[in-house]
């Protein structure tokens, strides 16, 4: 089954065909990284617009690339939830017409879901249930994803999410948006025990986190020492600071582990391409013996292969829409409409 894939819902556009949940046969992206960078965050208007503008070259480009017509195409998969609104509805207004035109299903895809799919791709012999930690830019939140289309939130952070810290503290020490891959690298050549900053702590549910107050507190560092004259060993305050991130994580990581008693671990979202954060939970998989499934660096970030991924599982579940189907800023990764 081809799944003609659309992601619209950040700052990238793109479209992939992915054959039967697995294999990817192509996968086009536009990053409009650079024009937002200009004004340090995603303009939301600018972003659907240019979604606009890419989208039907990039399908196009697509069939082109996968040597197929539209007739191969068995069914079209959208990104319909959570993020900007108006730059998930023009994917899925695409996505309708390109479902409507072929007479094909239209597959409405979570965009967390997405991320989690992005493991299928890597590893093809992963099968639910797994745990799965899903860390992007809007979401970090521990999942037990007991089946393709059945998924428990365990915790999740009561405030910001980790990409969002990254970000705001790579923004403040002037590296461009999106901070946190350059954040990380700068933060490969510090020491992570010059700066001590606060860690989140177990509140009622174990698995729940906050970020925001080590947000707060490394935004004071850096503006008191500014105040002061004081100069920052940047590097260091990065590695201080990703360290942090991690020890929240990986600590909740352990406890799920040993809790859940699952043996099979994987990691989701852009900041899953974070350097400290693979090697800490590679640590704490081994030591509790339990198989990592971390993805490749290409599949870590938004793209369109992961939604045609779990498009095909949501299509075996019969989660199909129809021409009604709208899209949502928010919803839980579990359905309902936050
Ligand atoms: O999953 P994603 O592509 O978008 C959302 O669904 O939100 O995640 C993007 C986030 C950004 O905050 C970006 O700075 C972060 O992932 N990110 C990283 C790294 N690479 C990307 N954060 C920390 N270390 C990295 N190496
Ligand atoms: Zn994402």
């Amino acid at each position: 089954m081809n799944i003609l894939a659309i992601e619209s819902s950040c700052d990238e556009t793109a479209v992939a065909i992915v054959q039967d949940g697995r294999k990817v046969l192509t996968d086009q992206i536009a990053s409009q990284v650079e024009l937002h960078r200009i004004y340090g965050g995603v303009v939301p208007e600018i972003a659907s617009r240019m979604h606009i503008e890419a989208i039907y070259g990039l399908a196009d480009q697509a069939l082109a690339n996968a040597n197929l017509t539209r007739n191969d195409i068995d069914a079209v998969a959208v990104t319909y939830a959570p993020s900007l609104i108006g730059a998930v509805l023009v994917g899925v207004n695409f996505a309708k017409a390109v479902a409507l035109a072929l007479n094909k299903p239209l597959i409405p895809v979570h965009h967390i879901r997405g991320h989690i799919a992005a493991n299928y791709l890597a590893y093809p012999e992963l099968k639910p249930p797994f745990l799965c930690l899903v860390v992007s830019g809007g979401h970090t939140m521990f999942v037990d994803v007991k089946d393709y289309t059945d998924m428990e939130i365990l915790g999740t952070t009561l405030d910001d999410a980790a990409g969002e810290c990254f970000d705001k503290i790579a923004r403040v020490l002037d590296m461009p948006y999106p901070g946190g891959a350059m954040l990380d690298k700068a933060a490969q050549s510090g020491d992570d025990t010059k700066y001590k900053l606060p860690k989140s702590k177990p509140g009622e549910n174990p698995y729940d986190m906050s970020f925001s107050g080590l947000k707060t507190a490394t935004l004071n560092l850096i503006h008191h020492a500014e105040q002061v004259g004081e100069e920052l060993d940047i590097n260091s305050l990065c590695a201080s600071f990703s360290a942090t991130v991690s020890d929240t994580l990986t600590s909740r990581v352990e406890l799920a582990l040993k809790q859940t008693g699952y043996k099979k671990l994987a990691v989701a979202g852009g900041v899953a391409a974070n350097s400290r954060i693979r090697a800490d939970i590679a640590k704490i998989a081994e030591q509790q013996g339990a198989k990592l499934y971390l993805p490749p660096l290409s599949l870590c970030g938004d793209n369109a292969a992961m939604i045609g991924a779990q498009g095909y599982y949501e299509y075996l579940a019969g989660n199909i829409a129809d021409m009604n189907l709208n899209a949502y800023a928010t919803k839980s990764i579990i359905g309902e409409t936050l």
